[in-house]
């Protein structure tokens, strides 16, 4: 069959396998290929059991695979095929040398972007889609023009704001599509050749243009913005736990004045995700980099805040639990950074984990999904780590439950059998105000939630 338009997409991660996946579904004109130096990654994208877990996504992959949604580990031959190439590969913090912990690691980006220029022999348009510092295209335009090549490369920054749990709706039905690129003839043309992909199903209006720095910058800017909600609302949290104030309460009433808007404003145990912190440490940075050392601090306080949040949670639950937790057993529920995904990357209860463990705890993890993940994130932690996946179980002759994510499943768990299995007297920590806690108080437990009063049997 001949296919309107060729689209390659390096990087077949959480960005990669579902944003080409939704290109592919909507629109089957066009062959879309997506590859990735990570064959066993690749090998699980053509099979039954997808390399993550996001709701609906099974469905959007399996209608495309094989008619036009290719999954391949040939880069080379992707790259000769395409006219567009969308890069999505994994730009995290740098963990050496100059900027380490703090400035992005570009090396996959840089490997990338050469290998484009060694395999183009047509012109290209290079799509950014991966998280990236302001002014990446520069570097990238650099490196596309540093040969005698003689082949055309346009470059754009088309940012990705999906969040993991709600990848698929938020492909589906985005609040906008940014495109940023150079004002020239053929990037403005590019430009056009984007919007209309995207035109297949979201509305013209909200397919935003702008110029390819700004693009690049309102990424950062807007995780920066989510990020800073959070920490703002889980400093309140502490403040609320010191007088008595209920955080529900006070988001219920903030929320309601339409210019601050209720979104974004779940205190919890702090945020997690591979990008929060990493794009928050890129953006100061940045602003370091331009001497804007008042406009850096400001911002680096988000993840301060973050830390301090995480840091509470386990300080409460030492305090509480009479300021000595060695030999205590403690069960975990939940383990990856937010509810629906598997991913843990970043996730507070890695943190959690760890601190509890320096106070010789003995741990038992439960997770629906993503146990694979967190054995792999603490394979290096020594210590007394049980992993089960039935909650009843890992539960059981605990003296505390730590609920750090919000799954569902939690809340209609029967804690009355539960509460008769544990070591008494039983506390209940909970990290994400998910659970009835009047009921919980009623069963017996001591229930600390966050930025609300705990509710304890002691006198
Ligand atoms: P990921 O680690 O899940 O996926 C990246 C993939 O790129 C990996 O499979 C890796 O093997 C592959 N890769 C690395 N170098 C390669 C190369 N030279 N050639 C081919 N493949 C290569 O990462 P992700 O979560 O998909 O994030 C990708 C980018 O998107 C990051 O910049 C991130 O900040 C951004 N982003 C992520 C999310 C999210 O929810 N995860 C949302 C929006 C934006
Ligand atoms: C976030 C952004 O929401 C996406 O727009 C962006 O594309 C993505 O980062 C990215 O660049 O990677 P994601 O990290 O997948 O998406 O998930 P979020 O829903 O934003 O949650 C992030 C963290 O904040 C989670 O740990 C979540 O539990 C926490 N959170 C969120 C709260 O603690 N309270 C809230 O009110 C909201």
């Amino acid at each position: 069959m001949q296919f309107e338009k060729n689209i390659l997409c390096i990087g077949a991660g959480y960005v990669g396998g579902p944003s080409m996946a939704m290109i592919a579904h909507k629109c089957p004109q066009y062959k879309v290929n997506v590859v990735d130096i990570n064959r066993k990654r690749i090998e699980q994208w053509n099979s039954e059991i997808l390399p993550i877990h996001e709701p609906a996504l099974d469905a959007i992959v399996k209608s495309a695979r094989g008619k036009n949604l290719f999954f391949s580990t040939d880069i080379a031959n992707g790259i000769k095929e395409a006219e567009i190439i969308f890069v999505s590969v994994n730009t995290p913090i740098k963990k050496f040398g100059k900027g380490a912990g703090m400035a992005a690691d570009l090396q996959y980006w840089e490997k990338t972007a050469r290998q484009i220029l060694e395999n183009a022999d047509s012109p290209k348009i290079i799509v950014e889609k991966s998280t990236l510092p302001v002014k990446t295209a520069q570097a990238m335009e650099r490196i596309l023009t540093s040969s005698d090549s003689s082949v055309h490369f346009d470059i754009l920054s088309n940012p990705e704001f999906l969040a993991e749990g709600t990848a698929i709706n938020d492909l589906e039905k985005p609040d906008r599509v940014l495109i940023g690129s150079r004002e020239t003839e053929t990037g403005l043309k590019a430009r056009e050749h984007l919007v209309e992909i995207y035109a297949n199903w979201v509305s013209r209006e909200h397919i935003l243009t702008s110029s390819i720095w700004s693009s690049e910058l309102s990424k950062l800017v807007a995780n920066a913005y989510l990020a800073q909600r959070v920490s703002s609302i889980n400093s309140i949290s502490a403040l609320c736990e010191k007088t008595d104030a209920d955080i529900n309460e006070v988001v219920a009433a903030v929320g309601m004045d339409r210019r601050i808007g209720d979104k974004f404003l779940k205190a919890s145990v702090g945020f997690g995700g591979s990008c929060f912190k990493k794009d928050i440490l890129n953006l100061v940075y940045i602003c370091r980099h331009y001497g804007l050392y008042e406009v850096a601090d400001y911002w680096e306080n988000v993840n301060k805040i973050n830390e301090y949040q995480i840091g509470r949670f386990v300080h409460n639950i030492l305090e509480r639990m009479f300021n000595t937790l060695a030999g205590k057993k403690i069960c975990i529920f939940g383990f990856a950074f937010k509810a629906n995904t598997d991913d843990t990357r970043e996730s507070p209860a890695i943190m959690v984990v760890k601190k509890l463990i320096e106070e010789r705890v003995r741990l038992v993890i439960t997770d629906p999904k993503a146990l694979d993940n967190a054995r792999a994130d603490l394979k290096e932690t020594t210590g007394s780590i049980e992993y089960l996946d039935d909650p009843y179980e890992a539960a059981q002759g605990c003296n505390a439950i730590a609920l750090v994510t919000e799954w569902d499943l939690y809340r209609e768990l029967d804690y009355e059998r539960i509460f008769s299995s544990m070591v008494q007297p039983a506390f209940i920590f909970d990290g994400r105000n998910l659970l009835d806690h009047s009921k919980l108080f009623e069963l017996g437990f001591n229930v600390v939630p966050i930025g609300k009063p705990a509710m304890t049997h002691f006198i």
